[in-house]
């Protein structure tokens, strides 16, 4: 039994749709960066405050071996983890990567008056979101074995479900995910 890895942009509803993938399946929900948290006793500002971002990239590399690991769990993945091409190899070796692809002025408008993640607490904010955005982009797109838009308009419920038919027609999937016909619209 694999995983799926929801992987994209900070504020793109990873955690969210994350969340109704697991209660639609009964599979269960892990967020990376709670993993990360709890085994570091810091929340990720303090962790960039106090020892930087590449020991914050390090504890997510180890977090990324450990979830590779498991089996069956949805994982939403921290906005960088899989810029690293070793997580993502790790993620590719033990379950599916899926792209929760957003356009960058709903992430923007989202993400308003968030202090929450280092990376974009930058004096010039909205730059150096959109430089990071087309940075990541392409190198999301080419670790994702499947994407689904996450805009506004639709209820991450029905991200979820979306997602589901692409998977259940991936055999590797469709035994894990048989039993949620009778969710699927
Ligand atoms: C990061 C994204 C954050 C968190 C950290 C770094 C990134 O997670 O891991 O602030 O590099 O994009 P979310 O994508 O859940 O916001």
């Amino acid at each position: 039994m694999k995983n799926i890895y929801l992987c994209g942009f900070m504020g793109c509803g990873k955690s969210t749709v994350g969340n109704e993938l697991a209660s639609i399946t009964g599979m269960e929900f892990i967020d990376m960066d709670e993993l990360i948290v709890q085994r570091a006793g810091m929340t990720v500002p303090e962790i960039f405050e106090r020892f930087g971002e590449a020991e914050f990239r390090r504890l997510e590399s180890e977090a990324a071996k450990l979830l590779s690991l498991k089996s069956g769990m949805v994982v939403a993945t921290g906005g960088g983890a899989v810029i690293n091409g070793a997580n993502a190899e790790l993620f590719r070796r033990s379950g599916m990567i899926v792209l929760i692809d957003v356009p960058p002025e709903v992430i923007l408008h989202r993400l308003e008056g968030d202090t929450t993640r280092p990376l974009l607490n930058a004096p010039e904010r909205k730059k150096t979101f959109l430089e990071l955005y087309a940075k990541r982009m392409p190198v999301y797109r080419a670790a994702a074995d499947f994407t689904v838009c996450n805009r506004n308009d639709v209820p991450a419920r029905e991200v979820a479900q979306e997602l589901i038919k692409m998977l259940k027609n991936d055999t590797q999937f469709s035994t894990l995910l048989g039993n949620s016909d009778e969710f699927i619209k």
